[in-house]
């Protein structure tokens, strides 16, 4: 059996490696504004999902999220990732299973009532408990059940990873996607 390296002393915060390239460790010492963060990630479309869950009271909860992305298909896992401030996410994320409404371009009235400040969100729109009892939004373009298999803070986020427990595409129609800011309809070249 090999002996475990000696640890190493930690070098100066910030310092770069040999080669001048930040490490995970040491990273680029640019304060990074939010603003030209923001300003970059309009460049990045994403598409648009409401997730949902049902409380143990059998109260259905959602939120919007441009977060949603798919991460591993063997097995089949998903993630998203919510501020912390969330009141929503607080509920979802202490419950075993989640759904996620994959928003039809037709639908971002529902996609504004489920990021607006309300707390009658689930009665703006029609919806039904469907796979697994998660509350499915009625005319989305596709639907994913969720099990949480781990959450992880992250900056002012935390990361959901979630095992897909079923799936299924509901409607052919084009899923609204966020884009520069706007919504957006998909065109193909
Ligand atoms: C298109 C779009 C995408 C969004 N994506 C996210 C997201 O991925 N993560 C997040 O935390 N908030 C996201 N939001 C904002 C949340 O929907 C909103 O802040 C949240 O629902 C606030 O309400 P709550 O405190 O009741 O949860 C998004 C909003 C919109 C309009």
């Amino acid at each position: 059996m090999s002996a475990l390296p000696e640890p190493q002393e930690p070098a100066q915060p910030g310092a770069d490696a040999a080669d001048g390239r930040p490490t995970p460790q040491h990273p680029a010492r640019i304060a990074i504004e939010p603003a030209a963060f923001k300003g970059v990630f309009r460049k990045v479309p994403t598409a648009v999902a409401i997730v949902t869950a049902m409380t143990p009271q059998g109260t259905p909860v959602g939120l919007t999220v441009g977060s949603f992305a798919s991460v591993s298909l063997e097995p089949p896992i998903v993630s998203l990732s919510v501020m912390h401030t969330s009141s929503s996410w607080a509920v979802v994320r202490t419950l075993d299973t989640f759904g996620v409404s994959i928003v039809a371009s037709d639908q971002a009235d529902a996609v504004k009532a489920f990021s607006a400040v309300r707390t009658d969100r689930m009665a703006t729109v029609d919806w039904s408990a469907g796979h697994h009892g998660l509350p499915v939004i009625h005319g989305a373009a596709a639907f994913v059940a969720c099990r949480t298999r781990e959450l992880i803070t992250v900056g002012d986020h935390e990361v959901a990873f979630a095992d897909v427990l079923d799936l299924e595409v509901l409607r052919d129609v084009d899923p609204l996607v966020f884009a520069g800011g706007s919504y957006a309809v998909p065109q193909p070249l």
